[in-house]
């Protein structure tokens, strides 16, 4: 009855049993609130008070106060339509298989709210559709480099190969989303990621001059605690200037925070 009453922003921090979590009535609640403009921080996975391991801890005071700063500081970027890009691809190789990588879309999701897709193909058209209409696009995503070059009707089975033999995947490259998004016309700010497992910095400063974007934020995913799936990262900013800014090891809420903070400045500066 409370938060049927306020009309304060809403951040809710659920902690519960695994199951109950899962659970389809509470998913689709879920859904629904986020749908309401209500934003979700964690559950984080780990041990339960109930004994049982998995989805339902409580996330972090300092990343629910983090989202919570995010949510209700100062509204430096309202206005401004963004696009954020997040998560892995999932490339289709038959009606039952995809190939696909380990981004849980977490990065992404501290920046902004989503719409799914599935395949980079998918994904490229989703940004596109909405590109005119945007002023800050942060691609965040793990978008798949190669999707195999045909998609079989059935799935493959194993019975049709002779004993022993695997089959074999012909990939094709997927259309570079960023690259293309950095060369359309327009005036918008356009952000990168990169994820290395070494040679971060100039790694980085390569696909910041091959993608032609605004600011690389370079992360080391064979590093402890950066990159996929976690609640933390550490990132490099590498900018087309040559300067290269590195923030220590936080929450990807604290990233996101930020990042943006930075977005606002090459904003005010541009303008
Ligand atoms: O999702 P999490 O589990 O939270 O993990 C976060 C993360 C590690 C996925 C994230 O921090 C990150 O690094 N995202 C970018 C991963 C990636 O695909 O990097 P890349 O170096 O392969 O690609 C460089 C950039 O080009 C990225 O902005 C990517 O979105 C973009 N790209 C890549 C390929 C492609 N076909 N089209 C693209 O637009």
């Amino acid at each position: 009855t409370l938060l049927l009453a306020t009309q304060a922003e809403i951040v809710v921090a659920p902690a519960m049993n695994v199951h109950m979590w899962q659970h389809a009535a509470t998913q689709t609640n879920v859904e629904t609130l986020r749908a309401r403009g209500v934003q979700f921080v964690g559950p984080d996975s780990g041990f339960l008070a109930c004994g049982w391991e998995g989805a339902g801890r409580m996330s972090d005071p300092e990343e629910i106060a983090a989202v919570a700063e995010l949510r209700l500081g100062p509204r430096s970027l309202a206005g401004q339509r963004v696009l954020v890009t997040a998560g892995g691809t999932r490339e289709a190789i038959d009606p039952v298989r995809a190939i696909t990588n380990r981004s849980s879309g977490k990065m992404g999701f501290a920046i902004a709210a989503r719409v799914d897709v599935e395949s980079a193909l998918d994904m490229r058209s989703a940004v596109l559709d909405r590109l005119d209409s945007t002023d800050l696009v942060v691609k965040a995503a793990a978008v798949a480099d190669f999707r195999p070059a045909s998609v079989a009707d059935q799935k493959i089975k194993k019975e049709s190969l002779p004993e022993g033999v695997a089959p074999t995947l012909e990939l094709v490259r997927n259309p570079d989303i960023l690259a293309e998004v950095s060369q359309a016309p327009g005036d918008r700010i356009v952000v990168g990621f990169a994820a290395e497992s070494e040679d971060l910095v100039p790694a980085a400063r390569r696909k910041l001059a091959r993608k032609g974007c605004d600011l690389i934020v370079a992360n080391d995913v064979s590093r402890e605690g950066a990159g996929f799936d976690g609640d933390t990262n550490a990132v490099v900013l590498v900018w087309p200037g040559g300067e290269v800014e590195e923030l220590p090891l936080l929450t990807k809420a604290e990233v996101a925070g930020e990042l943006l903070d930075r977005i606002e400045k090459l904003w005010s500066e541009r303008s």
